[in-house]
C-alpha cells in the first residue's frame, strides 16, 4: 500500500542520481573482497590438508613407535567404518568416525616410552598415566578445530558399556556412538596383534570374548555389527575360493593336455595352432615354467 501512496510512490519513482565514479570504485571494492575470499578459501584448504597430512603421520609415528601396534590406527580405521557402515551411518557420520578410529589413539605422544613401551606389568600410577592419552588426544584434536565432531569419539573410546571405563565412567547409550564402535573393533585388532606381553589369538576365540564382553565391557549394538561384517567377509573369502578351485582345475586340465600332445606330436602341432594366442602362452608357461 505505502509502495502505490503518492508522495512515497512518487519518491520511489525518482530518479535515483549515483555518481559512475563511485558505482566503479564500489564494483572495484566488490571484486578485491570477492577475490580475497576466493584466497582464503584456497588457503584455508591448504591449511586443513596440511594439517590433516601432519596428523596421518604423527598417528602412523604413534603406532611406529611399539613395532607389536604398527599399522594399528589404520586398521582399527577401516574396521570402523566397515561396522559403521553395517549400522547404515550417513557419509557425513562415516567421515567423523574414520577420522575419530584414525586418531584414537593420537594422545599416546604425550606418553613417554618408559610407560608405553614398558615389558613388565604397569604400576597404578603408570596406568592412570596411560589412560590420560584419551583426553590428551581430545585435546590435540580440539585445537585443530576442523575436526571437532571427532573429539567425542577420541575421548570416550576407553568407556565401557557397564559404566567402568574411562575417562568419563560413561555407561550405555551415553558413550557417543563412534567411541563404542572404536572401542569395541580397538580390542579386536589389539587381540589379534602379538604384543610384548603376549601372543596374537586367532579370530574366532577372540571374537568368542568379545561377544562374552557384550554387555558389560561392549556395546552389544555394535558387538552383533562386528559380528555381521566378520560373517559377510568369511561369505566373500567362500564366494572367492571358486575362482581357486577353478584355477587348481585349469591346471589340471593344462596336465592332461600336456601329456596327451607329448603322446601325439602331431595332434599337439595342430592343436597349438588353434589355440589362442593368450592359450598358447599358458600353455608354453605351464610346460616351461
Ligand atoms: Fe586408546
Amino acid at each position: 500500500m505505502p509502495l502505490v501512496d503518492g508522495r512515497i510512490g512518487h519518491a520511489a519513482s525518482a530518479p535515483l542520481l549515483v555518481c559512475p565514479l563511485c558505482v566503479q570504485k564500489l564494483r572495484k571494492a566488490a571484486e578485491t573482497i570477492q577475490g580475497q575470499n576466493v584466497s582464503l578459501e584456497r588457503a584455508n584448504q591448504l591449511l586443513r590438508e596440511r594439517s590433516m597430512a601432519a596428523m596421518e603421520s604423527l598417528a602412523a609415528t604413534v603406532d611406529a613407535r611399539d613395532a607389536y601396534t604398527a599399522g594399528h590406527s589404520r586398521r582399527v580405521q577401516r574396521h570402523a567404518l566397515a561396522l559403521g557402515r553395517q549400522l547404515d551411518l550417513s557419509r557425513a557420520e562415516l567421515d567423523v568416525l574414520g577420522y575419530a578410529a584414525l586418531f584414537h589413539d593420537i594422545g599416546k605422544l604425550a606418553i613417554p616410552d618408559a610407560i608405553l613401551l614398558k615389558p613388565g606389568a604397569l604400576s597404578d600410577e603408570e596406568w592412570k598415566r596411560m589412560h590420560e592419552h584419551a583426553q590428551e588426544g581430545a585435546r590435540i584434536i580440539e585445537r585443530l578445530g576442523f575436526l571437532h565432531d571427532s573429539v567425542p569419539a577420541i575421548q570416550h573410546h576407553h568407556e565401557r558399556w557397564d559404566g567402568s571405563g574411562y575417562p568419563a565412567g560413561l555407561a550405555g547409550d551415553e558413550i557417543p556412538l563412534g567411541a563404542r564402535i572404536i572401542h569395541v573393533v580397538d580390542a579386536l585388532d589389539s587381540m589379534l596383534t602379538t604384543r610384548l606381553y603376549r601372543a596374537a589369538r586367532p579370530l574366532d576365540e577372540a571374537m568368542l570374548e568379545i561377544r562374552t564382553g557384550a554387555g558389560a565391557q561392549f556395546c552389544p549394538r555394535c558387538v552383533d555389527a562386528l559380528d555381521r561384517v566378520l560373517a559377510a567377509e568369511r561369505a566373500a573369502t567362500r564366494d572367492a575360493e571358486p575362482t581357486a578351485n577353478a584355477a587348481e582345475l585349469s591346471r589340471e586340465a593344462m596336465a592332461r593336455l600336456h601329456a596327451h600332445t607329448r603322446a601325439q606330436p602331431e595332434a599337439a602341432r595342430s592343436l597349438r595352432v588353434s589355440l589362442s594366442p593368450l592359450s598358447q602362452k599358458s600353455l608354453n608357461a605351464f610346460v616351461e615354467p
